[in-house]
């Protein structure tokens, strides 16, 4: 299982000392949640941040854009250090170009579904994209509760993954814990996002260790 722990949840006065702390972890990546207060009701940061994150680690910085016109600031997001750019099937109107876009910085490209949004919008494009983020939660902030309804749709996404043979990443985001975890991980994702099960444990690095047993 591919663990993402995401850095909305950290302590952003000490920014630098939490990204130390997921570097040493076992954490594989590191999720990044971009929000712009128009396609999510909520703002949370932007490229200064996201460069100093990347001046700590080496790891993997999986870039969740939940933004409108993300085609403007893909560029901007690979130059801060962007290894893994997802966006939101519900804010690209020519979803095709914006994938071709991302991969064309030689970055890894991304596709992130709403609960609402069923995986069979997915069925043209999925051959194109390196991962598939389903959202377990309304996108915007972090500490929801997961809606259970999203491991029938891990199921389904899985399925369209192996009849169009291809490699295409399974990521969850939202409300994931051990619990929700074991869950989606049972039902054929691959990698989990964790924002606040992991911040506000007493021991972060602890708990990422026990997700990656999942
Ligand atoms: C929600 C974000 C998530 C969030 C997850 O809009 O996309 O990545 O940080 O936080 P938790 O794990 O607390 O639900
Ligand atoms: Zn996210």
């Amino acid at each position: 299982m591919i663990v993402s722990p995401s850095i909305l949840s950290c302590d952003f006065g000490n920014i630098e000392r939490d990204t130390k702390m997921l570097h040493s972890s076992e954490a594989d990546w590191l999720h990044i949640d971009v929000m712009d207060g128009v396609f999510v009701p909520n703002i949370s940061f932007g490229f200064p941040i996201l460069k100093n994150v990347d001046q700590h680690t080496d790891k993997i910085l999986d870039v969740h854009l939940m933004i409108v016109n993300p085609d403007k600031y893909i560029k901007d997001f690979v130059d801060s250090g962007a290894d893994i750019i997802t966006v939101h099937y519900e804010a690209c109107s020519h979803l095709h170009r914006t994938i071709q876009l991302i991969k064309s910085f030689g970055v890894k490209a991304g596709v992130a579904l709403n609960p609402h949004t069923p995986v069979t919008a997915l069925e043209e494009v999925i051959q194109d994209i390196d991962l598939v983020l389903i959202m377990s939660v309304n996108p915007g902030f972090g500490g929801q509760k997961f809606i259970p309804a999203t491991v029938s749709k891990v199921k389904k996404i899985k399925d369209l993954i192996k009849q169009k043979n291809t490699s295409t990443i399974i990521e969850v985001d939202g409300g994931v814990n051990l619990e929700t975890g074991a869950q989606v991980c049972q039902a054929g994702a691959d990698a989990i996002v964790a924002g606040s099960f992991v911040f506000k444990s007493e021991d972060p690095s602890e708990t990422i260790s026990n997700l990656k047993k999942l």
